[in-house]
């Protein structure tokens, strides 16, 4: 038997997607998930085939154990969501540093990749411009707010990762996502998409948080886990920072208000809600937050992109059946 990939919070959202794609391929891995945002029920094939293991990734001894066995790192496991990240601040920075810091040194002496997930919320310089973001742009952070806890938190994740490649050739791939969707998905985090969903089905209303005309990049969380499975397959893409998103898309939040209202087809109150409201003065939203894929399809020559209707549909019916079955 092979080593496996060591998945960190593989019992998440995005992760559970990967575990699917490991499954369908035949991969090798295991799944160490707190089950503080993840779900059991995300991974059933993982659980009966006994390749998941509830522990922390603060656990260092535990951490050091399973990457000496390892043949990867997928580093997925953090704490994430901007009310969790406000509540939470000091176990952000522990959970998103520390535990990179430590991961990065056990994969740099076992001499096996790591796959740091970050963000795309390292990019806000430029915030008020129009214009696709490429992996070379600066970065920065949402003004002194706890949110920026999140964004520094993963800006060091990327330094840590540097740090070790520079001083003991660590292999690390950056990925950073821009708003991925799918089932799933948990909206007690602050995602937009969840969020709206479940209000509009639950309670026939969509609260918009500032004007609406905010725009974003939702990227089908399937197809962006056969990318990165791609980026990751080819061994030469180490040292490198990639965009992940499955398309250049943006839609406003009130067109995807509006889309996810048009797929119910049922009468769905809109609220605009002030973003201090909810999140205070120094809060500073990002305008517009549209990836450049050229790096990626530097990579990938192609792939089919989902229709963003297509699969709000899909979670919708997904939510749906969850509430029936509730
Ligand atoms: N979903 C997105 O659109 C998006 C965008 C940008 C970045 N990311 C990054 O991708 C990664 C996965 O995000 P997600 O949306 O799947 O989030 P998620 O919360 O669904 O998954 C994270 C998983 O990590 C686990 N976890 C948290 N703290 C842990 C700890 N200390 N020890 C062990 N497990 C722990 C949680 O239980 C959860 O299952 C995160 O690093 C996140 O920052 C996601």
């Amino acid at each position: 038997m092979s080593k496996p990939i060591l998945v960190t919070g593989g019992a998440g959202f995005i992760g559970s997607h990967l575990i699917d794609l490991f499954e369908a391929e035949n991969v090798e891995y295991i799944v160490l998930d707190n089950l503080s945002n993840g779900s059991v029920k995300n991974i059933s094939t993982a659980i009966s085939k006994n390749f998941f293991l509830q522990g922390d990734v603060k656990n260092f001894k535990l951490v050091e154990e399973l990457i000496s066995s390892a043949s990867c790192v997928i580093h997925l496991a953090c704490n994430v969501g901007v009310k969790n990240v406000i509540d939470n601040p000091l176990e952000t920075i522990e959970t998103n540093i520390n535990s990179v810091k430590q991961i990065a040194y056990y994969c740099s002496i076992n001499d096996i990749p790591l796959v740091f997930f970050s963000t795309s919320l390292v990019y806000t310089s430029h915030k008020e411009k129009k214009a696709l973001f490429s992996e070379t742009d600066e970065t920065n952070t949402l003004g002194f707010h706890p949110v920026s806890m999140y964004v520094y938190s993963k800006k060091m994740g990327e330094l840590l990762c540097d740090y070790y490649k520079q001083k003991m050739g660590l292999k690390y791939i950056i990925i950073r996502p821009f708003n991925m969707i799918g089932i799933r998905q948990q909206n007690h985090s602050g995602m937009v998409v969840p969020a709206f969903i479940k209000s509009a089905i639950s309670n026939n209303t969509i609260d918009i948080y500032g004007n609406g005309e905010q725009t974003r990049t939702f990227s089908d969380v399937k197809t962006a886990m056969n990318l990165l499975w791609e980026i990751i397959k080819k061994n030469t893409t180490y040292g490198q920072i990639f965009n992940l998103a499955t398309t250049e898309k943006s839609t406003s939040i009130i067109e995807l208000a509006e889309m996810i209202s048009g797929i119910l087809n049922e009468p769905i109150k809109i609220n605009f809600i002030p973003i201090s409201q909810v999140y205070g003065d120094s809060y500073r939203d990002v305008k517009f937050r549209t990836p450049s894929l050229a790096k990626l399809k530097q990579h990938i020559s192609a792939w089919d992109e989902r229709d963003l209707k297509e699969i709000l549909k899909e979670i919708i019916e997904y939510e749906r059946q969850l509430n029936n079955s509730n």
